[in-house]
């Protein structure tokens, strides 16, 4: 389980990135994030693994304050907590296959990792995981010649070779094409639901949180508000998210969409 408590963030500079955060989620949830730019989405996911620090209140990991984490502990919540990013995060020019076995390194000693020693386990665990995204067939091609979908699939084969009880997804679709985003989305909802690993996203929009999340924690301004399931959110839901109706989105989309014709 995961919880913030009276949770807040001051970056260096004084911004506020969380205000004053309550939520606790449970072990096997799906949860999405949804807010605007700029809203906390990522401090508030990235304070989970410690990539930002906290600077006030309490965040449990298994019940555990991981703000007093030393490097250590850090290390051990980084193999327990995987991550996936917008950006992929792939070594470029190395084959798929060592880009997914490096899942396994918070799980290897230093000697073994050092020398890139994988064992025959850690070998069929990383060619099982890639199968399940279904990506074993680029097993030996450079990273770097993979489309951007393909990559984030590896990316997913990479964070199941490492075991983790809780998955981290930063913006996971927003650099791919709307089939390809639903590929991805549906490949981290299956996960979830099979091997009960928490999963949380952020994801810029409602609608497509709404098609995977269990549950959905809308943030503005560093703040959560909205925290409830998909059967809860309504019109008003996305007026606090984002500041204004779903209506006006509705005519400003459709006049986009005219104007694309026109084109
Ligand atoms: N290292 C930092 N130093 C100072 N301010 C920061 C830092 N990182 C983020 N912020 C600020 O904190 C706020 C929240 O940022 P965050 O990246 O969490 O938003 P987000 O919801 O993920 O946005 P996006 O959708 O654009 O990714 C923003 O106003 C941002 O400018
Ligand atoms: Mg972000």
């Amino acid at each position: 389980m995961i919880e913030f408590k009276d949770l807040s963030l001051v970056y260096p500079n004084g911004h506020q990135g969380l205000k004053d955060v309550n939520v606790k989620i449970n072990d096997g949830e799906f949860v999405v994030i949804v807010g605007l730019s700029g809203a906390g989405k990522s401090t508030f996911i990235r304070s989970i693994n410690r990539l930002v620090t906290p600077t006030e209140g309490e965040l449990k990991v298994d019940d555990d304050n991981i703000l007093d984490y030393k490097s250590r502990g850090l290390r051990d919540l980084r193999t327990k907590v995987g991550m996936i990013f917008q950006s992929y995060n792939l070594v470029k020019r190395n084959n798929v296959f060592k880009n997914v076995l490096a899942g396994r390194l918070g799980h290897t000693g230093t000697f073994r990792s050092v020398f890139n020693l994988f064992s025959q386990d850690d070998k069929a665990l990383a060619y099982e995981s890639l199968q399940r995204v279904n990506i074993d067939d680029k097993i030996y091609s450079r990273a770097d010649q993979l489309s951007g979908g393909q990559q984030q699939r590896v990316s997913i084969a990479r964070v199941l070779t490492q075991k983790p009880k809780y998955i981290l997804a930063d913006e996971p679709v927003a650099s791919l094409d709307p089939p390809t985003s639903h590929q991805v989305m549906t490949y981290l909802r299956k996960i979830n639901k099979e091997d009960g690993i928490t999963t949380i996203v952020n994801l810029h929009f409602i609608d497509m949180a709404m098609e995977y999340a269990d549950r959905i924690i809308g943030m503005r301004s560093g703040e959560v508000v909205f925290d409830g399931p998909v059967s809860e959110v309504t019109e008003e839901t996305f007026e606090e998210i984002y500041g204004r109706s779903i209506r006006e989105d509705d005519l400003r989309g459709g006049a986009e969409e005219d104007g694309e014709q026109n084109e």
